[in-house]
């Protein structure tokens, strides 16, 4: 039988999530309804369902008109289009995700995880028999890891390389002149390089102008690259599970299609109607405008916070997603990020996650915040946090 670790940032949501008051851990923009989508799009008269439809399998790699406009997206800002066919639906990016791992590795090859970030990409290539080392990023270099690393990393077997740019917890990214080293790594050694995109575009803290800005690993011109993304986190819709996966190779694509076949036949048809009238010129700038506006507007207050209580806490201040990761302290000596967590929870109603047991035992004292929820939540919230810091620290354990 496999042997399955937990997964615990998703056991700690479910454990807490639903009691808390303020939820400042939800790594999703805060989320809209179908009516809220509908304002925000500059066809308001267009149906976003069609109910004559009959509700069969449906497209098995994922309809037409999300496939067309999740291209034209990764069209948009490169030299060559991106064919629809070249893209599969799946059911959230964490299918997306396994499905690659699925296709791609297995027993005898080596995997190199970009770290921290989100437990399933390092966790389930592991499940499925390969051997897997993290490439970490480190705070004292702004939670970029190094090439010298990732070269001293690869074996003769290293078969893909998976990176989550914009990271989750730590908010950085790996920005276009360091993406091309890692390119130039991973075409030497003939490596597939998997980028988890789930929180693109969500760029709250540089310019598109910017030339480092950092486009999609598929516009970077390397063949063996895939994309995963999703609806849940920059377009505020994870109720409808729809992410996907896209690659420039169609060698890769089918083989993932062939092994889709056996987890998921297709996604939702409803799902993948609200999704490509999201995604359609008509809604994407505005829905995309909200969450980046959103994300700014309640950077600044986490900024405010962080500032304000710096004698307790510090951090590298995130420049894309939903989430920071920072380091609660006395005196210097980092908390037990459960403890504060916990004690933080019951005092004050706010939910954060604790880094030390979601993203890594050496993570002591960091807490991930996810702070792109409604600003009022996020303001009382955060107050409140204020608060706790000032009343309660010296109650919380230091961490071992
Ligand atoms: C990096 C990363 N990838 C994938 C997922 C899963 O997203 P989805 O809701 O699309 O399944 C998450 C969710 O937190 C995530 O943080």
């Amino acid at each position: 039988m496999v042997k399955i670790e937990t997964f615990s940032v998703e056991a700690w949501m479910d454990q807490h999530e639903t009691g808390s008051q303020f939820n400042i851990a939800e790594t999703c923009c805060a989320s809209i309804s179908i009516d809220q989508l509908r304002e925000l799009s500059e066809d308001k008269d267009r149906p976003v369902f069609d109910t004559s439809r009959t509700l069969t399998y449906g497209a098995i790699r994922g309809s037409d008109a999300l496939r067309n406009n999740l291209a034209r997206l990764y069209s948009a800002k490169s030299a060559n289009l991106l064919p629809p066919e070249n893209i599969i639906t799946t059911p959230g990016a964490i299918q997306a995700n396994y499905l690659c791992a699925y296709a791609l590795v297995g027993p005898g090859d080596h995997v190199v995880c970009h770290y921290p970030t989100y437990q399933s990409l390092y966790e389930v290539p592991k499940q499925l028999g390969a051997e897997v080392d993290l490439w970490k990023a480190k705070p004292e270099n702004n939670w970029i890891p190094s090439i010298e690393d990732l070269k001293n990393l690869i074996k003769p077997n290293t078969k893909l390389l998976i990176l989550n740019n914009p990271n989750n917890p730590t908010g950085a990214i790996l920005k276009k002149s360091f993406l091309q080293q890692i390119i130039d790594v991973a075409a030497e050694h003939n490596i597939a390089i998997l980028s988890d995109e789930v929180y693109r575009p969500i760029f709250h803290s540089i310019n598109p102008l910017d030339p480092e800005f950092p486009p999609s690993i598929l516009s970077m011109g390397y063949k063996k690259v895939i994309a995963t993304g999703s609806m849940s986190k920059a377009y505020a819709l994870a109720g409808i599970r729809v992410g996907w996966i896209a690659s420039r190779d169609p060698e890769i694509i089918e083989k993932i299609a062939e092994a889709r076949h056996y987890t998921t036949i297709s996604v939702s048809q409803l799902d993948e109607q609200v999704a490509a009238y999201a995604l359609d010129p008509n809604t994407v700038h505005s829905l995309l405008a909200r969450n980046i506006q959103l994300a700014k507007t309640n950077l600044a207050l986490l900024e405010r916070f962080v500032l304000k209580n710096d004698d307790a806490c510090e951090w590298v201040k995130p420049l894309a997603g939903t989430t920071a990761f920072v380091r609660f302290h006395r005196d210097g000596k980092a908390v037990d990020s459960v403890d504060f967590c916990k004690k933080l929870l019951e005092k004050s109603g706010v939910l954060f996650v604790p880094g030390s047991e979601c993203f890594g035992g050496e993570y002591k004292g960091y807490v991930r915040v996810g702070f792109v929820n409604h600003v009022d939540i996020v303001k009382a919230g955060m107050d409140e946090v204020t608060k706790f810091v000032r009343r309660n620290l010296d109650d919380v354990k230091l961490a071992e």
